[in-house]
């Protein structure tokens, strides 16, 4: 009986290399190789090589005319103010007694002061709330910016009146 005293189950030794091979395999191709699945929702395109990217925190006076301020108002419009006011600022999508920012039929006097001042107090009574503690000082001005780009009813405050207003606002 000594020629089977190193009898091993060489079937189930070879099952059992074979299975640690391929969790092996398996784990290097999970953690190496495969990518991951890719939502292609709010995934934004990794910006060229050597492409500074945009600060909006650092533009000194974001109410004045600027796409790449408005570009950023934009986003900011689509996260907090679509909803409501529509992808577009015309509605839809949006709440019907919502105001129609193409349209700019303004209620609390229109412009870029006016706007502002909205923004900080919302419009007690109805359900344009505030922003001032959702959004900082320079993303409201921004989504003002990107407003005036598709309104039809567009501000006449002129830009010193709005760097004094913006001084003094928080
Ligand atoms: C929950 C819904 C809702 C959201 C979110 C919302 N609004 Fe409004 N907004 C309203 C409604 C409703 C009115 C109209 C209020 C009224 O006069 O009855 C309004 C009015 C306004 C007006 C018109 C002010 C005027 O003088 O007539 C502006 C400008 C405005 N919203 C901007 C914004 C911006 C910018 C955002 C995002 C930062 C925003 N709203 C988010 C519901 C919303």
């Amino acid at each position: 009986m000594s020629e089977n005293h190193d009898y091993h189950n060489q079937g189930g030794l070879i099952a059992f290399i074979g299975s640690m091979v391929f969790v092996f395999c398996f784990f290097f191709y999970i953690v190496f190789i495969n990518k991951g699945v890719t939502l292609d929702e709010n995934v934004s395109d990794p910006a060229p090589a050597g492409a500074v990217k945009f600060d909006l925190a650092s533009v000194k006076e974001p109410w004045l005319e600027n796409p790449e301020v408005a570009l950023a108002g934009q986003k900011i419009y689509k996260q907090n103010c679509a909803l409501c006011h529509g992808g577009n600022g015309d509605l839809v999508g949006g709440l019907p007694n919502a105001r129609n920012l193409v349209e700019g039929a303004w209620k609390s006097g229109g412009g870029l002061i006016n706007h502002y001042k909205v923004l900080q107090n919302g419009m007690p009574g109805t359900q344009m709330a505030s922003f001032k503690q959702t959004l900082q000082p320079h993303e409201r001005w921004a989504v003002l910016n990107y407003i005036e780009t598709i309104t039809n009813n567009k501000s006449k405050d002129t830009p010193e009146d709005v760097a004094a207003f913006a001084a003094t606002a928080d």
